[in-house]
């Protein structure tokens, strides 16, 4: 990639300076997002490099443009990890686009700070019509209300806070946690860390979330949440929200929406779901099953900046109650006071944050400039490529699929034959940082417990403190006759979604490395010598 020096050089940055380098920074973005997948995918430096390329100091007097730029592109961008790459399979991606670029580029510009409807009405209103168009568009329930939060961990805590706010009647609000200490939280194994961390948060303590045991395609298993309720119940513990995903981080495994709904519905437990990736999908008619059961949810989120090409940070969250919502969160100092508050939507009242960014406008921007049409059409390609991976990795001798592959994420193994089980773990983490030091490829692993089939008295733990006391009693164990044996797999893990229509031809390059060879083949190909 060309390392150009700005040609303009001022001294000042007045109207005119930002002119001309606006001007070239877009030329330097086009050609970054043309060219990126010539650097290195993920940054290839050492702890501190960076830190230490840094004055220690703040200068006193201002540099040009021209020498800021110039560290930007030899002290930055070598420590990026470049999640824009055709290259970058790891973690869940982070899609941006062209149109939501430019949005953001407008949004900083105009450099709104968009707390209540009158500090910035069009975001407001703007936001509410967004909210909207994604409900229908995913086929969420009209009732619900959506608003924009900064990230998915951010909507879970928003979504417990409020669980926490009903069924303490609002008292901790008032009076903090005192009287409230046996409040519990559920959800399966396999769900994100952002749970436990709003837990935390949360002041409900992160003993009591309740990690209940999943089946065998990583789904969240309704018989052992039934049963972790029922036994907090007759301990006298207060059930107050269950967390069902669509989509776990490990695996994309899709937890059952309409049992997990019928059980809460039953026992008055709030229901919020967890779609921060696999929420993009439910645009794709043929993915609403994943939703059967949703009007029984109390909140839902899921993240535009993951899977619908809108730049980090844009999480979608919507509510059943958005009075409930409002009651948890709002404080109204004379200064925040508004005449027209009847009449629109304040959103500082709907989460934690009282400024907020105009996250609306590159929802906007995406979805007009693509329409619906298009974006369907690329979601489609995205999970046709991951079915395209899963298929050959199960043709190709000494490759493992280690899970189902219902969206676009492709969880496989190393498995050379004559390898014993036990040394598998400890290769395919060898590998995996191997290949992710070449700078040509960057996956993440992740690692799950393996379940065994076990004999009939076996005890199901399903949290520390609380263990289900009557092993012989088979209504006590539900009846699985599985167990978490003390065994975990790593597994590679490879996201099958890059962003725009290069990328595509790149990822198909990617897998059609793999036609034809073997396994040292490829693993050569890529660099990488066993
Ligand atoms: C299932 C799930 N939930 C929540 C999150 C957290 O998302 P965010 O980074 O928006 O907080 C992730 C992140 O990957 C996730 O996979």
């Amino acid at each position: 990639m060309s390392m150009k020096k700005l040609k303009i050089k001022y001294i000042t940055m007045d109207s005119q300076a930002f002119r001309s380098y606006a001007h070239e920074f877009v030329d330097w973005m086009a050609d970054y997002l043309e060219q990126v997948e010539k650097l290195p995918v993920k940054a290839q430096v050492e702890p501190g490099e960076i830190y230490r390329q840094i004055p220690e100091k703040a200068p006193l007097k201002g540099e040009s443009m021209a020498e800021i730029f110039i560290d930007f592109m030899n002290i930055i961008l070598p420590g990026m990890t470049h999640w824009q790459s055709p290259n970058f399979f790891a973690y869940f991606p982070a899609n941006s686009s062209y149109p939501s670029v430019l949005a953001e580029m407008l949004t900083a510009a105009l450099g709104a700070q968009c707390m209540k409807w009158e500090t910035s009405p069009a975001a407001a209103e703007l936001e509410e019509k967004m909210m909207e168009w994604l409900k229908d568009m995913t086929g969420l329930p009209k009732h619900f209300q959506g608003v924009i939060q900064d990230s998915a961990s951010t909507a879970t805590l928003v979504a417990i806070l409020n669980a926490r706010e009903k069924h303490s009647e609002y008292q901790v609000n008032e009076k903090g946690m005192k009287w409230f200490d046996s409040f519990r939280v559920y959800c399966s194994t396999e769900t994100h860390s952002s749970i436990e961390k709003a837990v935390k948060v949360a002041g409900i303590g992160s003993q009591n979330l309740v990690k209940v045991g999943v089946d065998d395609r990583f789904s969240l298993d309704p018989g052992q949440l039934k049963q972790a309720i029922e036994a907090d119940l007759k301990v006298g513990n207060k059930p107050i929200c269950v967390v069902a995903t669509l989509g776990t981080t490990g695996v994309t495994a899709i937890d059952p929406l309409s049992e997990i709904a019928k059980i809460c519905s039953r026992y008055g437990i709030w229901l919020h779901v967890d779609a921060a990736f696999a929420g993009s999908a439910l645009i794709l008619p043929e993915f609403r099953w994943m939703i059967e059961g949703v009007e029984g949810a109390d909140s839902f989120v899921f993240n535009p900046h993951k899977w619908l090409f809108t730049n980090f940070d844009c999480s979608a969250y919507f509510v059943k109650d958005e009075t409930a919502l409002i009651r948890t969160f709002e404080i109204l100092p004379e200064y925040l006071k508004t005449t027209e508050a009847e009449r629109v939507n304040n959103y500082r009242d709907w989460g934690v944050q009282l400024g907020r960014r105009f996250r609306a406008l590159k929802l906007w921007f995406v979805i007009r400039s693509y329409g619906i049409t298009e974006l369907q059409k690329k979601l489609r390609e995205h999970l046709r490529m991951a079915q395209e991976l899963a298929g050959r990795i199960r043709e190709t001798a000494g490759f493992q699929l280690m899970a189902p592959v219902p969206l676009n994420l492709v969880c496989f193994r190393y498995a050379p034959e004559g390898v014993p089980e036990t040394s598998l773990n400890t290769l395919n983490m060898e590998l995996m940082e191997r290949l992710n030091r070449t700078g040509k490829i960057y996956l993440t692993q992740y690692e799950f417990i393996e379940k065994q089939q076990v004999t009939e008295d076996t005890v199901v733990v399903f949290d520390e403190a609380h263990y289900i006391k009557n092993p012989g009693d088979r209504s006590a164990r539900g009846g699985w006759g599985q167990k978490y044996a003390d065994r975990a797999h790593a597994v590679l893990f490879s996201t099958a979604t890059p962003g725009d229509q290069a990328h595509h031809l790149m990822y198909a390059r990617r897998i059609g490395l793999m036609e034809g060879m073997d396994e040292s083949q490829w693993l050569t190909s890529m660099g990488m010598v066993l």
